[in-house]
């Protein structure tokens, strides 16, 4: 087959990782017969920089013909002070709205070789901790009107947070479908004791979970969410939730493994063409030393194979390659632990593709 991916290094470390997860790609490519063509789409504080704009409507062009696009990392402190409309993170959530992004996925399982990274108590750990996030990603106060105005002689900031029936249901079927084929379990997370976005997120939910009779729909509120990931994550096998609360959990979820570094992520639309990226940031801080884990783009770009290419044996290829590389204990800094071997970027890509 051949492809067109839309390549976004980004910031920071974005670049390097992105780098290893494309040679991971060509590696897939040679052994399986297929051609990837890349194509660079700048957004992000480098576009900032260069073009004026976090993401250039070349960029956004390029995204839009492409098969499927490729993420590093956007933002740093560089642009943190600019006015919102010229900050790295607005090119992203512009990107995920003019895709029609609306379903982001966000895996939360533990790899059995870190356990020893997981910060939960041992006998929370032993229990496992495998589901997913599914989160609403173009709607909610993201996407709402902002405004910030002299009221009464103070400054007033307003952010509107709106759903729409047709924007909770999309979302919750991917949600439903996706437990259909695990174990079964939809954990629907809201705030719908004060928010009327909330109780219309619940009351469509529960409509749509009619159409899946055997997959069984739990509501709960999302501070009890934030205590029940620590206390006990193996209750949760596919979560949905808003954008906001969204973000906030599966960043918990993901803190969890013991490994944001390793975890990727997915934001699909309709159709096959979706974005795909670590969930960790731009680590401006250990940027160009060879320091950060490419694994999370690295498996972001299995993802990639498997949802938007239908390459299944391929993706299983790269999972299996970083497994193994795991087992062999090669270890990037943020996973490093006793008796294994400290690795780079370079080094833990090279490794990865060397098992393939
Ligand atoms: C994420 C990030 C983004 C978000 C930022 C960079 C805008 O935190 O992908 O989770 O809030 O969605
Ligand atoms: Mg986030």
């Amino acid at each position: 087959m051949n492809k067109t991916i839309a390549i976004i290094k980004g910031d920071g470390i974005g670049p390097e990782i992105v780098t290893e997860a494309m040679a991971v790609l060509d590696t897939v490519a040679a052994k399986f017969g297929h051609t990837f063509t890349y194509q660079d789409a700048p957004m992000g504080g480098n576009a900032i920089d260069t073009f004026g704009v976090p993401l250039p409507d070349s960029s956004l062009e390029t995204c839009m013909k492409s098969d499927s696009v490729l993420l590093g990392a956007v933002g740093g402190p560089k642009w943190d002070d600019q006015p919102a409309d010229k900050r790295p993170e607005r090119g992203l959530l512009k990107l995920r709205g003019a895709m029609g992004l609306y379903t982001n996925v966000r895996p939360a399982r533990m790899f059995s070789d870190l356990s020893a990274s997981c910060p939960l108590r041992p006998d929370i750990a032993a229990k496992g901790i495998d589901f997913v996030v599914v989160r609403e990603l173009i709607g909610g106060v993201y996407f709402g009107e902002h405004s910030t105005a002299e009221v009464d002689g103070e400054q007033k900031a307003t952010d509107i947070m709106a759903y729409s029936e047709h924007e909770i249901r999309r979302v919750a079927h991917v949600a439903f479908q996706m437990a259909r084929k695990r174990r079964k379990r939809v954990t629907s997370i809201d705030k719908a004791n004060v928010l009327d976005t909330s109780r219309l997120w619940r009351k469509t939910v529960t409509e749509v979970a009619k159409e899946y009779p055997d997959v069984e729909l739990l509501h709960i509120y999302v501070d009890n969410a934030a205590m029940q990931i620590v206390r006990d994550p193996s209750q949760f096998d596919v979560i949905v939730t808003e954008n906001l609360f969204g973000d906030i959990l599966s960043d918990e979820a993901s803190q969890i493994t013991g490994s944001i570094g390793m975890i990727p992520s997915s934001s699909m639309g309709e159709g096959t063409r979706g974005l795909y990226e670590p969930i960790h940031g731009s680590a401006p801080d250990i940027a160009g030393q060879n320091k950060a884990n490419p694994i999370g783009t690295i498996l972001a770009a299995a993802m990639m194979l498997r949802y938007s290419f239908d390459m299944a044996a391929e993706a299983d290829a790269i999972e299996a390659a970083v497994d193994a590389t795991l087992k062999a204990g090669i270890r990037c800094g943020d996973i490093w632990q006793d008796g294994c071997t400290l690795v780079g970027c370079r080094e833990m890509g090279a490794a990865i593709r060397s098992r393939i």
